[in-house]
């Protein structure tokens, strides 16, 4: 499959065109089984979600990354073990969610499950570090606080570049109507991704020149980022309206790109 295109289509059909062996990392933020979108009615998300793993785990290297997007419950009682390997699960916090629940407390998370095929090729940890919340006072007395590393004591580091993001990720909000970054209502929320959450994602598990695959490129985020760290990509979408509005995003940034090498 040519890279840095969309293939509108059904990315259950299409993936059997990609190579073996031939994607670096995957972005999957496909169906939560949660909205009343016709494509999220998916009976039994768990199932679909090990079919995927499994379809993933022929295309990607050994060493590449999935990142699977989905809710809490997305992974309950599945074993996606014989496929990939799940390195950590991450939560992308919503602090500002409304909490509405009654009788049970409100999610307000989704989980962005990280998955290697064997041991991770790449972690770019020096790109997606963020700041040090600690005080520069208690930042210094901590440096002589010992800390336990595999059961040895050593000295606590503190990184003036800052830390690695953890697991838990809240300081990168989803869009709002407010958001400039917005293409349109229609696609708040169940659709369009932050690019800052994509960033960090691509930059942490993929180097210039590598593939990345994008199943359900939507309004084609990942492409947008792709094509600014210079990533090679390959989408798929079903709606022929989103390919359309992911091909003239990316289109305006190469324009850009273009315009800026000639100032
Ligand atoms: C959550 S959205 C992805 C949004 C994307 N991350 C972005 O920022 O634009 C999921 C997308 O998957 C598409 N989709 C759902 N089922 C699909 C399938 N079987 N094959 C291809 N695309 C599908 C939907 O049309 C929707 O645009």
């Amino acid at each position: 499959m040519k890279p840095n295109a969309i293939y509108q289509g059904d990315a259950l059909e299409l993936i059997h065109q990609v190579e073996d062996n031939s994607i670096d990392l995957i972005i999957c933020d496909g169906p939560y089984g949660v909205t009343s979108n016709e494509w999220d009615k998916v009976a039994n998300i768990q199932e679909y979600n090990l079919n995927l793993i499994k379809l993933f785990s022929r295309v990607l290297k050994p060493g590449g990354a999935l990142y699977l997007f989905g809710k809490d419950d997305c992974l309950d009682f599945i074993d996606y073990r014989p496929y990939l390997a799940l390195n950590r699960k991450i939560i992308w916090y919503q602090p500002s969610r409304l909490a509405q629940g009654r009788v049970n407390y409100t999610n307000n998370y989704d989980l962005i499950a990280y998955f290697t095929k064997g041991k991770a090729k790449t972690f770019n940890l020096d790109s997606i570090r963020v700041p040090q919340l600690v005080e520069l006072e208690h930042r210094l007395r901590c440096e002589n606080v010992p800390s336990v590393v595999n059961g040895q004591y050593g000295k606590t580091k503190f990184n003036a570049d800052g830390k690695n993001p953890g697991d838990v990720w809240g300081d990168i909000k989803q869009l709002t109507y407010k958001s400039k970054e917005l293409l349109s209502r229609e696609v708040l929320n169940t659709i369009q991704k932050p690019e800052k959450l994509i960033e960090r994602i691509v930059k942490a598990s993929s180097t210039e020149g590598d593939r990345i695959l994008d199943p359900f490129s939507g309004v084609g985020t990942t492409f947008a980022v792709c094509q600014k760290l210079k990533r090679d990509f390959i989408g798929f979408e079903l709606n022929p309206d989103y390919v359309a509005i992911a091909n003239e995003r990316v289109q305006n940034i190469v324009s850009q790109q273009e315009f800026s090498l000639f100032q």
